[in-house]
């Protein structure tokens, strides 16, 4: 199945009735079936926001997105994301956290239990099912994650900085794990972080955001032979060019504005209302079956 996502003109300005804040600005690109792509850029420079928008869960304020010729407007079973801390629902087992998206799909039961074996062999899950998020390693959960965002079969997987919350080793394991997943899969993939080498060891394409109203700087090819190695001249070279380019990313931007606590809130509401948006479920409804648990 072939699929395309494209992002034409995006704009979003943060107006709070005395300052407008423009984050993004005729921003444009555009994704291909089985691609992992990565968009990288400094803090601040509006990737969560651009993703955000992407996965519908907020408007743009100019631009549209299109996914195979459809014009994305709300959030949908196509796009499956996954969060920064991975919002797995801690009062579900394993297997009830990657059922419950096909249930709220209305895919049979026969067909739910038969795609739950295949998610489960496919991250090397098997054994866990009866486990909680809570008694599961890091890499564990994030490929519970990762298949629960997949058990819906979306056209493109959108990750937010997946492997922000761990230490320098994890992460690494997790990247590795991250692309032995996604090469037995190879779903789309547009991810977004600010670490060169992540962006390097996953990516087929890195495209470099600046601070100045997201204006992308390159759109780089990665052209490394996969299972990546994090060596070798070649992979040596890509890390350079992309550091270089961060800094021209970083010097464009405009002086800090709009942060602090007004986005914190921002983002616990908005976290909520993913959280909600994800599932298809109301806030109130995910509240309650949190007290049931
Ligand atoms: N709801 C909002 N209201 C006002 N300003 C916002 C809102 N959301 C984001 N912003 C501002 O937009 C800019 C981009 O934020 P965004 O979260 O997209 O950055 P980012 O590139 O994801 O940064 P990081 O790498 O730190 O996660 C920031 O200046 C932020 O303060
Ligand atoms: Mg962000």
């Amino acid at each position: 199945m072939t699929m395309r996502l494209a992002m034409k003109n995006i704009s979003r300005v943060f107006d709070n009735g005395k300052t407008k804040h423009v984050v993004l600005e005729n921003v444009g690109f555009t994704i291909g079936t089985g691609e992992f792509v990565t968009l990288l850029g400094p803090s601040g420079c509006g990737k969560t926001t651009l993703l955000n928008i992407i996965a519908g869960f907020l408007p743009a304020t100019g631009g549209t997105i299109t996914l195979n010729d459809a014009l994305v407007t709300k959030p949908g079973p196509d796009r499956g994301f996954i969060f920064q801390d991975y919002a797995l629902f801690p009062w579900m087992k394993v297997k009830d956290n990657i059922l419950y998206p096909m249930k709220r799909l209305g895919v049979p039961k026969a067909e739910r239990e038969e795609r739950l074996g295949q998610l489960m062999a496919l991250a090397q899950l098997q054994g866990k099912e009866n486990l909680y998020p809570h008694q599961l390693s890091g890499g564990m959960k994030q490929r519970t994650a990762v298949i629960r965002a997949l058990a819906a079969r979306p056209q493109v997987l959108l990750m937010d900085e997946p492997f922000g919350a761990v230490d320098f080793q994890m992460r690494m394991i997790m990247q590795e794990e991250m692309e032995a997943l996604w090469l037995k899969d190879r779903t789309t993939v547009l991810m977004v972080t600010h670490d060169v080498e992540e962006a390097i060891y996953l990516s087929d394409r890195v495209i470099v955001m600046s601070s100045d109203r997201g204006r992308i700087l390159e759109d780089i090819r990665i052209d490394l032979p996969r299972p990546r190695q994090r060596k070798g001249d070649a992979y040596h070279h890509y890390e350079d060019r992309l550091i270089d380019l961060l800094k021209t990313a970083l010097g464009t931007g405009p002086a800090e504005e709009a942060r602090g606590d007004s986005r914190a809130t921002v983002a616990l509401a908005s976290a909520a209302q993913c959280a909600a948006e994800y599932t298809g479920c109301a806030p109130q409804e995910l509240a309650a079956m949190g007290e049931r648990a």
